[in-house]
């Protein structure tokens, strides 16, 4: 068969070079999230129908978006990549092999076969940018991390897709709480390329984690150009945006970014984000008007999908949770005590965080707060088990000390709230819950500092 070199050098199964340009330029594309690599990888697959690694790409699409709804695009491609898989080299049948293994629920082996592949092809951009968004989606931290470094030698920075490479390495040192280096890499990914929003997100959770909610109000209000334009990521970095006014507090602001860059979110990623974001302003017990109610319809529509990736279930039953859906609760429910008894390893997700989050979310929407308090408890350390980064799973300790306080577990709430107030102390609502539970104690004197000190922040 036909080979030519890709842009970094490997040998790939392609009979024309216009057709692999058009592979370049979805794979651009897919590292900034700009444009549509789906519609551009058909193109390519348009020139040269027996093009492996383009059927590959566009499956990989699907893989990348962790949402059973791309389940029939993922078969669909995965259908014609296994059509001309016996045209294409060991590499290429490997990508075949990892598509199908995450669209049978089986994500472990998918990134065990996509790092295999990176072993023996460390400048394979594409199986890289796949397992790194699968580490995400897995709630892997060191490999978030480790597996970009495993490559990066085989880089310099002429190598096509290099600050993306930077970008990815910043998550991933951010979600190992590396802070300083994850944000100094993101800026270097930044300097190489203005629009590399995975970087700019890297950066924005290092201030998330830090507290530093002027800088990052100033990170991405400076750059709107940058990262909002024509972007499949913009609703999650608006997400982030409104992070740091609600920290402040400015619920106005809030509310304005969520009704005009995330409520209109159409998929289950962008979903996500509306209901972590208003099951937080319901935990302050700010006003979110009649916004569940959009919201639960939309997640309603996605019930047949429970199970497959129980991040998204648990985001779904908020909605449900807060908008009095509760025949969409039970049978959220039923679906995924179902599916948890399946030996791939969304049912292991399923069975180690989903049901336990699931059952302290529709605990705390009836008011029993020491159920909640009590599943909550056993999977916080855990819960990355599920996915997602430090920043979502946040909503979990968020929710348990408003629980504990609750259900009158006050020296709990307290000791919940003291590590807190460690890790980021710039929040004003920690020391407002603080001063709640220290007056519950009858200790007003330091109830009376902890009020002081939300003020301070507030002013
Ligand atoms: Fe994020």
């Amino acid at each position: 068969m036909t080979q030519l070199n890709d842009i970094r050098g490997i040998p790939t199964t392609v009979s024309n070079q216009k057709a692999l340009d058009l592979y370049e330029k979805a794979l651009v594309q897919l590292h900034s999230y700009k444009g549509d690599p789906v519609e551009t990888v058909d193109e390519a697959i348009a020139e040269d129908p027996g093009f492996v690694m383009a059927h590959c790409l566009r499956a990989h699409c699907g893989s990348a978006m962790a949402d059973g709804e791309f389940s029939e695009h993922l078969r669909e491609s995965l259908a014609g990549a296994e059509a001309v898989a016996d045209r294409g080299d060991d590499r290429e049948r490997r990508h075949v092999a990892a598509i199908r293994a995450w669209l049978d629920g089986n994500f472990n082996k998918s990134v065990d076969i996509l790092e295999s592949i990176l072993i023996d092809c460390p400048r394979d951009i594409l199986a890289l940018q796949i397992a790194h968004l699968s580490d995400f989606y897995l709630g892997d931290a060191n490999n978030l991390r480790d597996r970009v470094a495993r490559v990066l030698t085989a880089y310099d920075e002429a190598t096509a897709g290099y600050g993306y490479l930077l970008g990815m390495y910043a998550f991933g040192l951010e979600e190992c709480n590396e802070y300083a280096r994850a944000e100094e890499v993101g800026h270097q990914a930044l300097d190489i390329s203005a629009g590399d929003v995975w970087a700019l997100h890297a950066v924005a959770h290092v201030l998330e984690m830090q507290g530093r909610q002027q800088e990052g109000i100033h990170l991405y209000e400076s750059r709107v150009t940058d990262w909002v334009p024509d972007n499949g990521f913009a609703v999650h970095n608006w997400w982030h945006l409104a992070l740091y006014y609600l920290d402040l507090q400015n619920f106005d602001r809030v509310l304005e970014i969520f009704d005009t860059s995330i409520a209109d979110g159409t998929v289950a990623l962008e979903m996500l984000d509306a209901s972590a974001l208003l099951w937080r302003l319901n935990l302050m017990e700010a006003d979110v008007g009649d916004r569940w109610v959009q919201l639960a319809d939309k997640w309603e529509e996605t019930i047949p999908n429970t199970g497959f990736y129980p991040f998204n279930d648990c985001h779904a039953i908020m909605s449900f949770v807060c908008a009095g859906r509760d025949a969409a609760v039970k049978e959220m429910m039923d679906r995924l005590n179902r599916y948890a008894a399946g030996d791939n390893m969304s049912a292991w997700m399923v069975r180690e965080v989903g049901l336990p989050l699931a059952n302290a979310l529709t605990a705390y929407g009836r008011g029993d707060y020491a159920e909640t308090v009590g599943q909550l408890a056993d999977i916080r350390y855990t819960a990355n088990r599920f996915g997602g980064s430090h920043a979502q799973r946040d909503l979990i300790s968020q929710t348990l000390i408003e629980a504990a306080i609750r259900a009158n577990q006050l020296n709990f709430a307290r000791a919940l709230l003291s590590e807190r107030a460690r890790r980021k102390d710039t929040a004003a609502l920690t020391w407002q819950n603080t001063a709640r539970v220290l007056e519950g104690l009858r200790l007003q004197e330091e109830a009376e500092n902890a009020h002081r000190r939300a003020k301070a922040l507030l002013n």
